[in-house]
């Protein structure tokens, strides 16, 4: 029993070191498995590991899934432009994905700390942020815009600087949205910055007329601005920015999932994804 037991074990290490991260793992969750599901229409074979380096059988994605479309809930789901490009990468190392949901400012850290392999959230690279993670190459742009109500006094970027300016700005807690109005205008003494934990409270405090805007990326403001009557973006933006996947300082993981990204932009995977979610104006 023993010699059999013994004889089983081998077979499956021996058939785990042959095929890297395997795929045989069922017991992830549904948002994991429904991303896989739906990438592997867009994606070939499997890889092993000798060829993608990477010796685990599931890789932990840290998000922030109130992001639309990169990453938001459709039911249990997570879903959205990362949890696809992921699940493709995922899927070109022959690994499972698990995606686990967090405050956005928890990230960084669920990644340095080695509590997740990598975290993808629409995530701006950011000097800050190279202290503690290093990232992939960017696969998308992001731009900081300005949400106000249709009638605001408020009409572009430059009347949050006007001088005697005092508004109060919403943002997600932890996004550059955060730090860019609290160092170029709380700092100046021009805006008080309220703090939330989702970018949809504070637009649902906008709509209430607790805050005067939110400043927040372009894509998730056209949700919202989609999913709510009367507000509007400002033409203006405020900050033009690239986004990236990060990694635990000196991962492993950085080179095996930055080459699959590569690969997948090159491919044309990534933009057919970006263009199931941005229908392009
Ligand atoms: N691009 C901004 C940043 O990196 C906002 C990202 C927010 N992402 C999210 N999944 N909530 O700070």
């Amino acid at each position: 029993m023993k010699k059999l037991f013994t004889a089983a074990a081998l077979i499956a290490t021996l058939t785990m070191a042959l095929t890297g991260c395997s795929s045989s793992d069922s017991s992830s969750s549904a948002a994991s498995s429904s991303a896989a599901a739906s990438s592997s229409a867009a994606t070939s074979a499997e890889a092993d590991s000798s060829s993608t380096g990477v010796d685990k059988d599931v890789l932990i994605m840290a998000t922030n899934a109130e992001f639309p479309p990169y990453e938001y809930y459709e039911g249990e789901e997570i879903v959205g432009i990362d949890a696809e490009i992921a699940a493709a990468i995922a899927e070109k190392l022959g690994c499972e994905l698990q995606i686990e949901d967090m405050a956005f400012d928890s990230i960084v850290l669920a990644v340095s700390q080695g509590k997740a392999d990598f975290g993808m959230a629409g995530m701006t690279v950011t000097e800050d942020r190279l202290q503690s993670v290093d990232f992939s190459d960017s696969y998308a742009t992001g731009v900081q815009v300005v949400i106000v109500t249709e009638d605001s006094p408020i009409t572009s970027v430059d009347d949050l600087f006007a001088e005697g300016a005092s508004h109060k700005i919403g943002v997600q807690n932890g996004t550059t949205g955060d730090i860019y109005t609290t160092d170029d205008l709380e700092s100046a003494g021009l805006a008080t910055i309220e703090r939330y934990n989702k970018g949809a409270d504070a637009v649902q405090a906008l709509l209430t007329g607790k805050i005067d805007c939110v400043v927040i990326d372009n894509e998730p403001a056209k949700a919202f601005v989609e999913a709510n009557e009367g507000l509007k973006i400002l033409d203006t933006e405020y900050v033009v920015e690239d986004y990236a996947i990060c990694f635990a300082k000196d991962s492993a993981l950085t080179d095996p999932v930055n080459t699959a990204l590569n690969e997948l932009i090159e491919d044309g995977t990534v933009q057919s994804i970006i263009d199931k979610y941005i229908t392009a104006e």
